[in-house]
């Protein structure tokens, strides 16, 4: 998500350290710091805003060869110049930068409250910063004031830390997030991405999970999470630094298509405490859920896939009647609206017009806004009245995947909390709700296991005019996200149909060989969409049939089977996506099409 780096060696670092930050600007980020040993303190220089306004702050007045820098990525407190990392302690002897989530940043904030500790910024990281500091009081030693302190603390993360008494080193681990340290010639450095060091050395360590990392400029170390020191192989990079920003990707959209089970983790992981999901934080207690008479979940594009296929799940667990709505025909509706309703109002920017202005119309009729917004700080998030982050990161790729999957997660967990603040479900089920969301992240990497089947499917496809794609129920949505997958970045013709509907009209442009996907996830309507695919295949369209693992349905008159691992049905939406957003890619790679920035569209559409 945010990018880090850390440099100790012959050279000034600031410079160093800013011209890594730029190579990571494409990550996304809303603001960006730097922190210098300068021999005696540590310095810090930190903005909102840009790389460029934070060097002309520096103004090559930050000198120092050992240093760290930050682009972070708004998780836990608005984007501002306070909670842009490096954070530090009281005394600034130990300084910090850190990517990730620290999952019990209150607890750890009580405990070290309780030990005099105060805290002056929003973030989650500042907590840990503390607790290292913590740790260093009482040891006096980098080393095991990390290790103390990575006991304690629960999340995802990788920091790169300084320690004002050690002014030629820095420090490093990681937990589930990368961390890469790169030996040069009389310097060494840490980046969270290769490509931010990749003009300095090709020779590098990929630290693994509790790994920590010392630099001195002549001298990598690592060590295990006990301390004990560690022997690691250096590697040698051949990418070139574009393949490098887009992980050895050849596209953004396929690292964020393989970067879903993360953002899925990382979003479940953010309300999942002590065994329950905890919406506190969503303003969302169990006696204000049961007040709930209406959902409207309102979004536009893929957003408004998620809430189309989150309408079936939030109706059948929670027995609340839902509407989803597309923004741009909300806001223009005159229909009478329920004033103890929720508007659920779905987006990745939080910028999107439409979006925006129904979400007002919803306000303005008293209704309370729940907002599930992937960038902290966007104007959507600042005016709904509570919101709940999914946790995807910075989405570079314009067709989003990622986002659109932990949109689908976010919708998950309000179902099933709404349902037991209703007493809809049992704890059994509850539970059972839990682990099987739990066990999706794993199954989205076996799906991506099977992507080269996906590939050879789509080279047959690449002169294909048109496509359907047809479901029923969540299939339905499924089917609305890869027929726009499709159409927005292979420009093929595709359109998504409610299988039902397919004899009254759209069957009559079914041609031999025309592509026709049937999402077949949901077991009681299986044999209603399975003779709708019939329909096609006797007018000589080519079956591409999604299924869980053990069906049998049309596994003999399908062209191609692609099987998803077995899951709880209502939560199939986000494996059965998979392969769709696999197809669209590879017919756009096949038609040598500018995957990542599609003719006509753009990121984030902030006009009507
Ligand atoms: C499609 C896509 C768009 C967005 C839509 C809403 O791949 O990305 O359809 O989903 O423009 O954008 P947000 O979620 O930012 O409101």
């Amino acid at each position: 998500m945010c990018g880090i780096l850390g440099y100790t060696g012959h050279r000034e670092s600031a410079e160093i350290l800013l011209n890594g930050l730029e190579k990571l600007e494409y990550r996304g980020y809303d603001s960006a710091g730097l922190a210098v040993n300068d021999g005696e303190n540590i310095n810090v220089i930190k903005n909102k805003g840009r790389i460029k306004s934070l060097r002309e702050k520096i103004n090559n007045n930050l000198p120092g060869t050992c240093g760290i820098g930050h682009t972070r990525w708004a998780t836990h407190g608005e984007p501002s110049d306070t909670n842009a990392h490096p954070l530090w302690s009281d005394d600034k002897s130990v300084v910090a930068v850190h990517n990730g989530i620290v999952e019990n940043y209150k607890e750890l904030k009580s405990f070290l409250g309780e030990n005099g500790y105060k805290f002056y910024s929003q973030t989650d990281t500042e907590a840990a910063v503390k607790l290292l500091d913590y740790f260093y009081k009482r040891t006096k030693s980098p080393l095991n004031a990390i290790t103390e302190a990575i006991k304690k603390i629960e999340g995802s993360y990788c920091f790169v830390i300084l320690f004002k008494d050690f002014p030629d080193e820095v420090w490093g681990v990681r937990k589930d997030l990368p961390l890469i340290a790169g030996q040069g010639k009389d310097e060494s450095f840490l980046a969270s991405d290769v490509s931010a060091i990749l003009q300095d050395t090709r020779q590098v360590y990929y630290l693994d999970n509790f790994e920590i990392v010392r630099l001195k400029k002549n001298d990598v170390r690592f060590f295990d999470e006990t301390g004990h020191a560690k022997y690691k192989k250096l590697s040698t990079v051949t990418w070139d630094s574009q393949a490098a920003e887009r992980g050895g990707f050849e596209h953004f959209m396929m690292k964020e298509i393989h970067e879903q089970a993360r953002a899925v983790k990382d979003t479940f992981r953010s309300v999942f405490k002590n065994g329950e999901f905890d919406l506190s934080e969503c303003n969302l207690d169990d006696e204000s859920i049961r007040k709930i008479s209406q959902i409207y979940v309102i979004a536009c594009g893929s957003a408004y896939h998620a809430g189309y296929a989150a309408q079936y799940i939030l109706e059948d667990l929670t027995g609340i009647p839902v509407r989803i709505e597309l923004a741009s025909e909300f806001r223009y509706r005159k229909m009478p609206l329920d004033k103890s309703a929720l508007a659920i109002i779905i987006s990745q920017s939080g910028e999107t017009a439409d979006t925006l202005a129904a979400m007002r119309l919803a306000k303005n009729h008293g209704i309370k806004t729940l907002a599930i917004v992937n960038v902290v700080g966007s104007t959507i998030a600042r005016e709904a009245d509570s919101v709940f982050y999914t946790l995807a990161g910075p989405e570079i790729a314009v067709a989003t995947t990622k986002a659109y999957s932990s949109q689908l997660i976010a919708c998950y967990i309000l179902a099933v909390q709404f349902a037991r603040a209703k007493n809809m479900i049992d704890e059994a089920k509850y539970k059972y709700f839990i682990d099987e969301i739990q066990k999706l992240p794993g199954k989205i990497d076996e799906i991506l296991d099977e992507k080269e089947r996906i590939r050879e499917l789509a080279e047959k496809f690449v002169d294909s005019q048109n496509a359907f794609y047809l479901g029923r129920n969540i299939d339905y949505a499924v089917a609305m996200e890869g027929s726009l997958k499709m159409k927005e970045i292979s420009y093929v013709h595709s359109e998504a149909i409610a299988a039902g509907e397919m004899k009254h009209g759209p069957i009559s442009l079914i041609e031999r060989g025309m592509l026709v996907t049937g999402i077949m996830t949901q077991k009681n309507l299986l044999p209603k969409i399975a003779s709708n695919m019939l329909e096609a295949k006797s007018r000589g369209a080519f079956l591409l049939c999604i299924m869980m693992r053990g069906s049998e349905v049309l596994k003999d008159e399908a062209d191609f089977v692609f099987q998803i691992p077995e899951t709880e049905e209502l939560f199939a939406a986000t494996l059965a996506v998979i392969p769709l957003q696999l197809l669209g890619y590879y017919v756009a790679v096949a038609r040598k099409l500018d995957v990542d920035k599609p003719r006509n569209l753009a990121k984030s559409v902030t006009v009507e």
